[in-house]
């Protein structure tokens, strides 16, 4: 798509418009230019922030409860939310992105020595393509496994710009460390014991996938990135400076898109926790759009349990009131589901959930 979108082609090729149902409104592709969104159970589209600063051991504890009381209404009625003072290293954070930009901007042939293959989600492509009536995303990405150490491929892992493996390996580190500590207070926050999800997770799994959406002259009638929950336990979205708005979530029916504050860090709920809380928390639909005059630059960690765990709800959200909705399964075989199916909204959870007639 990127070799597309610098030809600036006059017309769109049918490959990538997008179904007339399908399509972004005006209204959310200029969200500056939008009226104020009013959803029924908010008045306004601000998405939460967690100072994260205020849930270190060293604040006050009255500063700390109120900062997990934040956090566990915004996974409870959001889903997502933006994390300021995250402890992700800024200029970390910087040189990643730089050395993204520089990747993305490498002639097809470079990129082209680290393909992703069909039904896999490793290496430089398109993913979650299966066939060949398939419309395609406004988006190129480089999706890499990160731990455990031996899902890695290191053949897909980019040679060139020189230290994008050190500095993704190190900013790596520092993201899954953000994600020990989400899950731990995400915990306390729902009343459970601080390494309730750590110890059912096993040796987590972490992946990245970086996100490149090329300006399109007709934003209007293509998607990005196709409307999906996340298979993953929590996502991390670092969105590049200097990107323009490109992120949408379903809210009450709206699609809202999602405005972050500098440096901040976007989290949200994944599949395996709305599974686990039995829905208390939800998995929230989300997509990217394309922008009509900028080039858009997302970096989206993954982490989720050890493929070889097997997940339900847990027992504590289960009661008369609450009946069980989800069955037991292996993480594996939810992945590989996840992995081998077109985005499709909230579809992949079906994998998961007790039909009831
Ligand atoms: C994603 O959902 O994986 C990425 C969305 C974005 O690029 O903002
Ligand atoms: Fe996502």
């Amino acid at each position: 798509v990127i070799e597309l979108s610098k030809t600036k082609p006059d017309t769109i090729p049918q490959r990538f418009v997008r179904d007339i149902t399908e399509r972004p409104t005006i209204a959310t592709l200029t969200p500056n230019k939008a009226p104020i969104i009013t959803t029924p159970t908010h008045n306004n589209h601000h998405m939460p922030i967690i100072d994260f600063s205020n849930l270190s051991k060293h604040n006050t504890h009255e500063l700390f409860l109120h900062e997990l009381l934040n956090l566990a209404t915004a996974c409870q009625n959001w889903g997502f939310f933006q994390v300021v003072n995250h402890g992700v290293d800024l200029n970390l954070m910087e040189s990643i992105e730089k050395m993204s930009n520089e990747f993305f901007m490498l002639p097809l042939e470079e990129k082209q020595k680290y393909p992703m293959l069909p039904g896999t989600i490793q290496g430089y492509g398109q993913a979650f393509v299966f066939s060949e009536d398939q419309k395609l995303d406004w988006c190129n990405m480089l999706a890499l496994a990160i731990e455990p150490q031996h899902a890695r491929n290191p053949n897909l892992w980019p040679k060139k710009p020189e230290k994008f493996s050190e500095t993704l390996e190190e900013y790596s580190r520092e993201v899954r460390k953000l994600c020990e500590n989400l899950v731990k207070y995400i915990a306390i926050g729902l009343g459970l014991k601080e390494e309730a999800f750590d110890s059912m997770f096993g040796e987590a799994v972490q992946a990245i996938r970086i996100n490149y959406y090329p300006a399109c002259s007709r934003p209007e009638l293509v998607m990005g990135l196709s409307p999906h929950s996340d298979g993953s336990a929590l996502t991390v979205l670092q969105q590049a400076k200097g990107s323009p708005v490109g992120l949408q979530i379903l809210k009450d029916g709206i699609w809202i898109p999602v405005h972050t504050l500098p440096n901040a860090l976007v989290i949200n709920i994944g599949d395996t926790i709305e599974v686990l809380t039995n829905g208390k928390y939800k998995s929230v639909e989300h997509r990217a759009v394309a922008n009509e005059n900028k080039d858009r630059l997302s970096l989206v960690t993954f982490y989720a349990p050890s493929y070889e765990v097997e997940l339900g709800p847990m027992p504590e959200f289960v009661d008369a009131n609450h009946p069980c909705k989800f069955r037991r399964y292996n993480h594996g075989e939810y992945s590989k589901h996840y992995v081998t199916h077109r985005l499709q909204g909230k579809k992949a959870l079906d994998f998961a959930k007790i039909q009831t007639s």
